[in-house]
């Protein structure tokens, strides 16, 4: 396992999910993190924990948390853009106009604030860094009743590809990482859809029925590896947290 014990990590949408799950297998690793989430992140602000009450829709709020993490640790060696939502679901003719401006105000314009953040510390700082920006399957595959999302997912592959070519000379390396399926409270609702609002719901269903899912310790322990051991670097953009039922 790779040593990381004292490196910083930034992690958005800390609170539950993907993002608690990795704040606990960071913070058991040694690390030191700063967190963020609309409601209180799951680790509380102590000697290595900056927790913070942050909407990543706010620019100014994201610039500041950065700079909060900045002074209290250092360099930031990992910084996860991984706030996100899945909502609204059915067909786009359907939706409002508005909560699809929503949904991409969170998931593209949130990583497009914690990217312009970050890329502006790697460039300051002179040093090296690593951006993990959450992707799913979505970002490759059309879903029916999952426009918004494949949408933005789309959307984050393609800003997290150009961020890593204009700031490569800076020492930033970008990642579009896509943690597989993992039960959190985004796949609840999944199961919840009908079908006529999102046809494939059956296929998460049966995920959920044979516990295919991986956990957040695995994509935490994936994601460590990507960003700190040389051995596990990829030559592309794209990562795939690899499934941990083999
Ligand atoms: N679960 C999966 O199978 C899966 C698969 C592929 C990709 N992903 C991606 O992985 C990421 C995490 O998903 P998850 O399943 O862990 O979702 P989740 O359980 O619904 O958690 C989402 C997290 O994002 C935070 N968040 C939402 N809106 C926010 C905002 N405006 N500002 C700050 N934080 C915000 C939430 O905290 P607050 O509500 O407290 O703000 C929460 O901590 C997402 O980007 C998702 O698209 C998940």
């Amino acid at each position: 396992m790779v040593e990381v014990e004292g490196r910083v990590a930034v992690i958005t949408g800390a609170s539950r999910g993907i993002g608690a799950g990795l704040a606990e297998h960071f913070a058991d690793r040694g690390m030191r993190l700063g967190l963020c989430s609309r409601s209180r992140p799951v680790l509380p602000s102590g000697d290595d924990v900056v927790a913070a009450s942050v909407d990543v829709t706010d620019a100014r709020a994201v610039d500041a948390f950065a700079d909060e993490v900045a002074s209290r640790f250092g360099t930031i060696d990992v910084w996860v853009n991984n706030a996100g939502v899945l909502d609204p679901i059915g067909p786009l003719r359907d939706i409002p106009a508005d909560d699809i401006a929503t949904h991409l105000a969170v998931n593209v314009m949130g990583v497009v604030h914690g990217t312009q953040a970050y890329a502006r510390h790697v460039r300051a700082r002179a040093g090296e860094g690593i951006l993990v920006n959450l992707s799913s399957g979505a970002a490759e595959h059309g879903y029916a009743g999952w426009a918004a999302y494949c949408a933005s997912k789309a959307a984050v592959d393609r800003l997290t590809e150009v961020v890593g070519l204009e700031e490569a000379d800076a020492g930033l390396r970008a990642y579009a990482f896509s943690p597989g399926v993992v039960d959190t409270d985004m796949q609840a609702l999944v199961r919840r859809c009908e079908p006529e609002r999102f046809p494939a719901v059956e296929r998460f269903l049966e995920l959920a029925r044979t516990q295919a899912f991986n956990s957040p310790a695995h994509v935490a322990a994936s994601l460590l590896a990507l960003a700190f051991d040389p051995a596990q670097r990829p030559d592309g953009y794209r990562v795939r947290v690899p499934d941990e039922a083999g």
